[in-house]
């Protein structure tokens, strides 16, 4: 928990501090023997921080994530887009309500631009096992508005 924080707040310096252009660092949320999972930020403008409790490719349900980020926009609503990708095509587009005016799924549902967020608690995921392969997924975070809140690109190799 200190550990990812501090990470956190390292990655915040280095946004503060980036010059344009160029990627964000790459992060990696976990690597065992069966499984490695990386990911980098695709917002333009911030970088944020990601973890999970436990590294496996049988994902448990509920699963305990911990986010930080600072928002850049209200989140009212917030919906998660993912797409999965194996060799460049498509093989899954799934879109996700995290919070809804009539049911916010999550304690940060609600926050304001400015605010920084930090959650650790359960995902509210089922569980299922990743298949072996290499995955590219990509993911957005968007608000009622359609503005982009988080933006990722990562790299899961499930073997
Ligand atoms: C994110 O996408 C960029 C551009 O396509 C790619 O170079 C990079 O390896 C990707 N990062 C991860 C962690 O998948």
């Amino acid at each position: 928990m200190k550990g990812f924080m501090a990470a956190f707040f390292v990655w915040t310096l280095i946004s503060a501090n980036r010059d344009g252009g160029q990627a964000w660092p790459t992060h990696t949320v976990c690597e065992d023997g069966s499984l490695k999972i990386l990911y980098q930020s695709c917002d333009p403008l911030q970088d944020f921080g990601f973890s999970v409790e436990q590294c496996s490719k049988y994902l448990k349900p509920n699963l305990n994530i911990r986010f930080g980020i600072i928002l850049r926009e209200d989140i009212k609503e917030l919906f998660l887009d993912i797409n999965l990708l194996t060799k460049g095509a498509s093989i899954l587009s799934y879109s996700y309500p995290v919070c809804e005016e009539d049911l916010p799924r999550f304690s940060f549902c609600g926050r304001r631009k400015g605010e920084q967020i930090y959650y650790a608690g359960p995902a509210n995921n089922r569980g299922f096992e990743i298949p072996e392969g290499e995955y590219q997924v990509l993911l957005k975070l968007y608000n009622e508005k359609h503005s982009m809140v988080a933006c990722a690109n990562a790299t899961v190799i499930s073997s």
